[in-house]
């Protein structure tokens, strides 16, 4: 099965790009090699993706890479991150032209600055894990990673920038300060985590959210669970409309998310998943009933807390999203 690109929805950037308002996640974590990831990449090409959502941390660009080369350049829209111990002055650039070589690119559709923090932590390291160099948003910090950001632009190396778990409080910051502003914000989104506010903040500023974890995470690593998590895809609701059309309840969340107006990158690296994934934007809408009866089953569940991110003792990981307005420090 293929779906043809052209009529996969596609979001409108502040630039005039089109950027199609589905990818594939490539986050194996650490249960999915890099070949197997690659693997999935080559047959979600095949299928009709055209929309990767990569980063530097995933450790898999270099086998994305050459799988790439299967399709002419300007059909792809490849995001990559900056990840958080490449914020100083002197990394952006270079770490931007090592995904770029690892991809096997001479630009990225879109590069993000991963975190808002230069807090750095092994890869697969256990959720009580602190680094003691970590601290915490540092605006003028921030700021100077940006700016080498807007460089990338400026040398033609990313056509656009973006953010990844920003806050409001600091979306507000930086919008008053960037020369280019974020074209993108990817955050967690799924129907027990809708983000209201800030989604409709992005929206409002020209700023298209990007969903990760669109599903609800089902395979994340016990290190990223808490007790308190839900299931999206085990939801009656959820169970209910997929049983009436006759899909996965992992399909109702993709769904959802493109109708509602994000841009999910779900990962998969079954080809009956993934080629599902991708039909779910193009066929058999779900009704203005359904679509109001998953915004009614929002649960506020936070998947990626990001405690290793913390820069104090004892803290809690609310203290990473800003939940009552102000930065904190
Ligand atoms: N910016 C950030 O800080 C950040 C943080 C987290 C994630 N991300 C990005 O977001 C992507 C997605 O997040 P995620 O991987 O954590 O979670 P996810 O996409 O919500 O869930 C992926 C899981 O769902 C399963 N799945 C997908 N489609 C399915 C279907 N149609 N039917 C049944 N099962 C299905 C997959 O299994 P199968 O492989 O068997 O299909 C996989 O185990 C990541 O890969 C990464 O690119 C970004």
């Amino acid at each position: 099965m293929s779906i043809d690109p052209a009529l996969v929805p596609k979001r409108k950037l502040f630039t005039g790009a089109l950027m199609p308002a589905i990818g594939l996640g490539t986050f194996g974590s650490d249960h999915i090699s890099p070949e197997i990831m690659a693997e999935a990449v080559h047959g979600a090409m095949e299928a009709g993706y055209r929309h990767f959502d990569c980063a530097s941390v995933y450790g898999n660009e270099a086998s994305i890479g050459p799988v790439l080369r299967g399709l002419p350049r300007q059909q792809l829209w490849i995001t990559s991150k900056l990840w958080n111990d490449k914020h100083a002055e002197a990394d952006v650039i270079p770490a931007c032209r090592k995904s770029l070589a690892d991809l096997r690119l001479d630009y990225l559709d879109m590069y993000l600055v991963h975190w808002p923090f230069p807090n750095f932590h092994p890869p697969g390291c256990d959720v009580t894990s602190r680094s003691p160099a970590a601290r915490p948003y540092a605006h003028e910090q921030f700021m100077k990673t940006w700016r080498q950001m807007e460089k990338l632009v400026d040398l033609g190396l990313a056509r656009h920038i973006g953010t990844s778990n920003m806050t409001i409080p600091k979306l507000e910051l930086l919008l008053r300060d960037a020369c280019i502003p974020p074209a993108v914000n990817e955050m967690e989104l799924h129907p027990h985590f809708q983000q209201r506010e800030l989604f409709d903040y992005v929206r409002g500023r020209g700023i298209e959210p990007i969903g990760y974890c669109p599903v609800g995470s089902p395979a994340r690593p016990e290190r990223d669970r808490t007790p308190d998590d839900t299931v999206d895809i085990e939801d009656p609701v959820l169970v209910e409309i997929a049983r009436r059309h006759a899909v996965d309840p992992a399909v109702i969340c993709v769904k959802w998310a493109v109708q509602r107006g994000q841009t999910p990158i779900p990962l998969s690296t079954s080809r009956g998943h993934y080629e599902a994934n991708l039909e779910a934007t193009v066929r058999d809408p779900l009704s203005e009933a359904e679509m109001r009866a998953i915004a009614g089953i929002d649960k506020n569940c936070r998947l990626i807390k990001g405690q290793v991110f913390l820069w104090k003792p004892d803290q809690s990981w609310e203290d990473l999203w800003d939940l009552d307005g102000a930065i904190k420090q």
